[in-house]
């Protein structure tokens, strides 16, 4: 996944900071890894390598946490969170079924964000409401009763909407144009994967 300017700058320019707040102690990994979410949204490689730099540990310790823990994401939020609810009630209804045609609409894998930044696809635990079964939240939204059907009349109500609401992930308008912007410089080829 391509970084956006904003989040390069952070990384070089802020992450030191966070780690010093810290003592760069590794014993403090977990709450720096924390406070460094909170600042990009998420966990980029490079902001983990230089993490590992800073404390002067391998990148595999740093790694190692932040994939185990399901606090931490490694890949940017979207403009549109899709999380589909996998408790035992939805996946008896059909919650994987739901989970396969978004997977297959959008081109992504669970977890994944697509290379736009405009969908994120990821899996829930129970949230509550086991009678509308299967349930996705989409941007805070409950969908109940999720098929097929239904994800693609989701998809496509953003698609005629011009993908015109904008991020509420920390990245906003400005963090859209910016990767518009570089998109443009720099156009992806066909079959270059980003992730
Ligand atoms: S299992 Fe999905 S809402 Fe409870």
């Amino acid at each position: 996944m391509k970084l956006l300017e904003s989040e390069k700058e952070i990384i070089s320019n802020e992450l030191q900071d966070i780690v010093d707040e810290f003592q760069s102690k590794p014993e403090n990994l977990i709450p720096i890894l924390q406070k460094v979410q909170a600042k990009l949204g998420y966990l980029p490689l490079p902001a983990m390598e230089k993490i590992a730099q800073a404390l002067n540990i391998p990148a595999v310790d740093v790694f190692g946490p932040a994939t185990f823990y399901n606090q931490f994401r490694l890949n940017p939020p979207g403009e549109h969170q899709i999380k589909v609810c996998m408790g035992t009630a939805c996946y008896m209804a059909g919650g994987n079924i739901a989970m396969e045609s978004f997977e297959r609409r959008l081109n992504i894998k669970e977890g994944e964000t697509s290379p736009d930044r405009k969908y994120s696809l990821e899996r829930v635990a129970c949230v509550g409401c086991c009678a509308m079964a299967p349930v996705v939240v989409v941007d805070d939204k409950v969908e109940r009763s999720v098929t097929p059907t239904r994800v693609d009349g989701i998809i496509l109500s953003f698609e005629t909407n011009g993908g015109k609401k904008e991020m509420e992930t920390g990245q906003g308008k400005e963090g859209r144009k910016e990767l518009e912007q570089s998109d443009r410089e720099e156009p992806q080829k066909e079959g270059e994967h980003n992730s």
